[in-house]
């Protein structure tokens, strides 16, 4: 099983990281196989599972089932589940619901939404052996709050308050940070400036990691893609082409391009 302390040399040597999503036993095996070395089992499968228009309907339950799945199709990637919508709304909420998704689901790492008011939280989890990652920038579960899918942190003041919440949800105790839809140059900061290793998703490419949704990678996701995706199916032919492309674009610096980043 791969584990943090892996992912922690990785960044220390300037490797990349790779992740993608998955929601079921038969994607976890194809993604395993190929080398991936996180698996998320993401909230997103609200939208491309269920097909709601939003991450808000997803239940803990929901969580568990599919994550139980994926680890049944696991060798060796690492494990991280979302902590769904209202489910970690203080410190004592957070351990019980991520208690559940490591007893029941396995999971190695939860990942939950928000900024510094997260501090207590994540310092509790951290102090009983749940390791977290922590997510800033585009966080659908605030998807109202947002006024919608858009780029964060392009204002002065936007991209030191993420940079911010970004050192002191380190300071916690997180052990991964995502970013998501956030300028390249701010990711960049960030990436330089924490010790742990930063998950980008339409975060440029000096991130440490990359994620992607599976389904928007093999093209198959209702509606428009989103921008910083890219379909690899298209131009491999299979779909363990396709993830295999996505892992080697990733560790040889090809993707993300700049055509999937923003300024
Ligand atoms: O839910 C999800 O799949 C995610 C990714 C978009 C990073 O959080």
């Amino acid at each position: 099983m791969n584990c943090l302390n892996n992912l922690r040399q990785l960044k220390a040597k300037g490797e990349k990281i790779t992740c993608l999503t998955a929601y079921d036993a038969s994607f976890a095996q194809l993604l395993d196989n190929a080398g991936i070395d996180i698996i998320l089992v993401g909230d997103s499968l609200g939208m491309v599972i269920q097909g709601n228009e939003t991450t808000l309907p997803v239940t803990v339950d929901d969580m568990i089932y599919h994550s139980q799945q994926v680890h049944r199709g696991l060798k060796r990637a690492l494990l991280m589940v979302d902590m769904p919508f209202m489910s970690y709304t203080n410190p004592k909420m957070a351990l019980e619901t991520a208690a559940r998704l490591m007893r029941e689901a396995n999971a190695q790492v939860v990942k939950l939404e928000g900024g510094v008011w997260l501090v207590d939280t994540i310092k509790q989890l951290a102090t009983y052996g749940i390791p977290v990652c922590a997510h800033l920038g585009l966080t659908p579960q605030f998807i109202h709050k947002l006024s919608g899918y858009r780029i964060q942190g392009r204002s002065e003041i936007e991209a030191e308050r993420i940079y911010e919440d970004a050192l002191a949800l380190q300071a916690a105790g997180a052990e991964l940070l995502l970013l998501e839809c956030v300028p390249s140059k701010l990711a960049e900061k960030i990436t330089a400036n924490l010790e742990i290793p930063v998950i980008g998703i339409g975060a440029g490419s000096t991130c440490d990691a990359q994620v992607l949704v599976l389904y928007d990678i093999l093209g198959i996701t209702p509606g428009k893609a989103p921008s910083f995706s890219k379909n690899f199916l298209a131009e491999n032919g299979s779909i363990s082409a396709a993830i295999t492309a996505f892992i080697e674009a990733v560790k040889n610096g090809t993707f993300p391009g700049t055509e999937h980043s923003f300024k």
